[in-house]
């Protein structure tokens, strides 16, 4: 069924367990997420981030497909926007039926990420959808190279707990993202992340927290990081892992295979299982 992110992400918050919210970029791996999170009888947060929609030229064929999958399936699934830099896009989510979008402005400068995050947020709470807001950038990002302001900012840099909490209180965010040790797109699980930040960033601020760049983490990494106050952990490049593996793995079994359904179902059923597994490790505290 098809249920809202504010209702998965509060019932974790209040419950102290994980939350997870896994990235799709096509219909095999919204198909891949769905059927691990019914294999582990677990709910999920499914996530289409503003990348994914550039690749595919827009953001409505794969999100109708998405609500298709999710309104069928028998476990509870949220759909979210994830990394959003244009607010137009954070428009367009809303009204093809996404309960919460991410708002990245983590970028610009502490002041214009308040400013345009408070914006973003007020349109988005008159329409009842969840606001994810970042603070202190986790570094890894595509754009990082291309937009990046200096100081304070800069990719690499920790949340500051009290900024946290000014932050959330001026903007109205439902959920912050902080830097604490993680990187995006990792392939090695071995992030060390900061227990004592995570904690401190947790008792001063009353919105759940956002872990990104979780693939690089370990699984005890993310319990030690759940038991610490993260509550949304945000996984795509270690499922990527787990699809392309058994894509690459099919094909060089067999260099006359043609029919795209053999290895594109073979990712699919690898992303599945590492999708139940990671489920189980996020969910239960
Ligand atoms: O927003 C998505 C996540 O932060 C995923 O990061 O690919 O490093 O797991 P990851
Ligand atoms: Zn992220």
């Amino acid at each position: 069924t098809l249920t809202t992110t504010a209702a998965l992400v509060n019932a974790a918050y209040q419950e102290g367990r994980g939350v997870a919210a896994f990235n799709a970029i096509n219909l095999e791996t919204v198909e891949a997420i769905t059927a691990g999170a019914e294999a582990a009888n677990l709910p999920v947060i499914v996530q289409i981030s503003e990348n994914a929609v550039r690749y595919h030229g827009g953001l409505a064929p794969l999100a109708q497909a998405a609500i298709a999958v999710a309104s069928s399936s028998t476990i509870p699934i949220s759909l979210h926007l994830d990394h959003a830099t244009d607010e137009r896009l954070v428009g367009i989510a809303v009204d093809l039926g996404f309960s919460s979008v991410m708002y990245d402005a983590s970028q610009l400068s502490y002041s214009e990420n308040l400013t345009r995050t408070a914006a973003v947020t007020h349109r988005c709470h008159d329409r009842g959808a969840h606001v994810e807001a970042e603070l202190g950038e986790v570094g890894g990002k595509a754009m990082d190279r291309a937009c990046r302001d200096q100081g304070a900012h800069a990719p690499g840099v920790r949340t500051d707990p009290q900024q946290a909490a000014a932050f959330v209180a001026s903007t109205g965010v439902d959920a912050l993202a902080v830097a604490v040790g993680s990187s995006h797109k990792m392939t090695t699980r071995d992030a060390a992340l900061d227990e004592v930040l995570i904690a401190e960033i947790r008792r001063a601020v009353d919105v759940p927290l956002v872990l990104h760049g979780s693939s690089g983490v370990s699984d005890e990494g993310l319990r030690a990081a759940i038991a610490a106050g993260m509550t949304k952990i945000n996984v795509a490049t270690q499922l990527n892992k787990a699809f392309t593996a058994a894509v690459r793995e099919t094909l060089g079994a067999d260099p006359d295979l043609v029919d795209q359904r053999r290895y594109l179902g073979a990712g699919r059923d690898a992303m599945a299982a590492e999708t139940a597994r990671l489920l189980t490790v996020i969910s239960h505290q």
